[in-house]
């Protein structure tokens, strides 16, 4: 029986849909983590520090002698460049480690592309400059992001070159209570109006496989850009879709990715597809739940195993006609007390589940300080409108406790 090593943070969500995947298709799994994790207790684990990729990936390569591994597969962005050296060492299909660095970078992201994929205009600026003089000289309505946070942590847009000095000490503020560098270059870029989607898909030698688009029906117009409803398939134009899709594959090429999952996010400017995000791994979050695939409910994670082994993808038609998920806000910093109303959630038609992923009693941070959503909503239906429909009916069943806390003045 073939051995795939997975990557799994012990803070991801996806575990369980992995290990089901492995048994599904048969394969046996080692889980690659910094922790066990209880959820797990049956799974073969290797414990590494994930903080240490050349480390990580050089015990893979070690317990490879003992338990070979057909595949490693990363699950999210911590462990893209682990599987990279791992997989290159053990001759296995892989990215090039400088190509998954580049995902993982955002400065390093724009620069790749630039020239060759239309994205917007940028500006890497230095701790030393004056913001407001370099937010000054460029066209506004601007977005100002640290380089190396995710999940649109410290993301923020400004109107005006007055307002630049004020976010970006707000930026340094969040990267000090990280484990990040606080005096990192941050990008100055800009705002791209129009509708985003997010395309998921998988490569198998370069060529990319889309396994779904999903729209943002949501406008993410700032000032922060908390996600919150995704939904496939996309009601975009099918023109626009194909431009989509091949923005997406020139940032693939552009960047040098060829294998394994791909997430992207792109905004539609009027005729112009522009590439705001590419990363090596799949959509974050539980959201991956939304998305089954042919007649039997196919998961992505079974899909993504799939690729990772060579099996051949089936057809790739969604399960249900329509899908999608929504992230529960954050709407206010604070203690988390739980969300109540989730049996008339439960009851509007088409909601399939209500998960709460944060443990009642914990800190939550409201955007742009947190990355964290509280949980997801999902839902299913005959047309994309009908799940938005449903998510949103839903969602205004819901209350979401927070105990505020007073806000610190900006
Ligand atoms: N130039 C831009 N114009 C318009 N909106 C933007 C722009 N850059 C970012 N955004 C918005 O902010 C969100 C987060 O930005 P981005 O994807 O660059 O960072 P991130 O989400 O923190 O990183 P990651 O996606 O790697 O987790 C985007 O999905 C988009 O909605
Ligand atoms: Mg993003």
């Amino acid at each position: 029986m073939e051995r795939v090593a997975i990557i799994l943070p012990s803070e991801t969500y996806r575990a369980k849909a992995f290990v089901e995947a492995a048994r599904d298709l048969g394969v046996q799994l080692t889980v690659v983590s910094e922790k066990r994790q209880l959820l797990l207790s049956e799974a073969d684990f290797l414990l590494v520090d994930l903080t240490s990729p050349m480390q990580a990936a050089a015990e893979i390569v070690e317990r490879h002698s003992a338990t070979p591994f057909a595949a490693i597969i990363p699950v999210d962005d911590q462990g893209v460049l682990i599987a990279a050296y791992a997989a290159h060492d053990l001759g296995l299909a892989h990215n090039h480690p400088a190509a998954v660095a580049t995902t993982r970078e955002k400065a390093m992201l724009r620069r790749a592309l630039r020239d060759k994929v239309p994205q917007p205009p940028f500006v890497v600026v230095e701790r030393s400059a004056d913001a407001a003089e370099v937010a000054a000289g460029l066209k506004m309505p601007l977005v100002i992001k640290p380089l190396s946070l995710a999940a649109s942590q410290g993301v923020i847009r400004v109107d005006t070159p007055q307002e630049a000095p004020a976010a970006v000490a707000r930026i340094r503020r969040i990267l000090a209570c990280t484990d990040r560098n606080p005096n990192e270059p941050l990008l100055f870029e800009r705002f791209v109006p129009g509708d985003e989607v997010a395309v998921e898909g998988v490569l198998v030698g370069g060529a990319l496989k889309i396994l779904a688009v999903l729209d943002k029906p949501d406008p993410l117009d700032g000032p922060y850009f908390e996600e919150s409803i995704y939904v496939t398939p996309s009601r975009h134009h099918p023109e626009v879709l194909a431009e989509v899709a091949r923005v997406t594959q020139l940032a693939i090429d552009a960047i040098g990715l060829t294998e394994g999952p791909v997430h992207a996010e792109l905004r539609i400017d009027g005729s112009f597809v522009r590439l705001i995000e590419l990363a090596a791994r799949p959509i974050g979050g539980m959201c991956g739940e939304a998305l089954q695939f042919g007649l039997l409910g196919t998961s992505l994670e079974t899909m993504l195993l799939r690729a990772a082994l060579g099996m051949r993808i089936p057809e790739i038609r969604p399960y249900h006609p329509a899908s999608g998920v929504m992230m529960l806000p954050t709407p206010t910093s604070g203690t988390f007390r739980g969300v109540s109303g989730g049996r008339d959630a439960l009851a509007v038609d088409g909601i399939t589940k209500l998960t709460v992923s944060v443990p009642v009693g914990d800190q939550v941070e409201a955007w742009p300080e947190g990355n964290r959503y509280l949980g997801f909503l999902f839902a299913t239906g005959q047309t994309p409108a009908e799940v938005e429909n449903a998510l949103r009916t839903a969602f205004v069943l819901l209350t979401i406790e927070i105990d505020e806390r007073p806000t610190e003045s900006a």
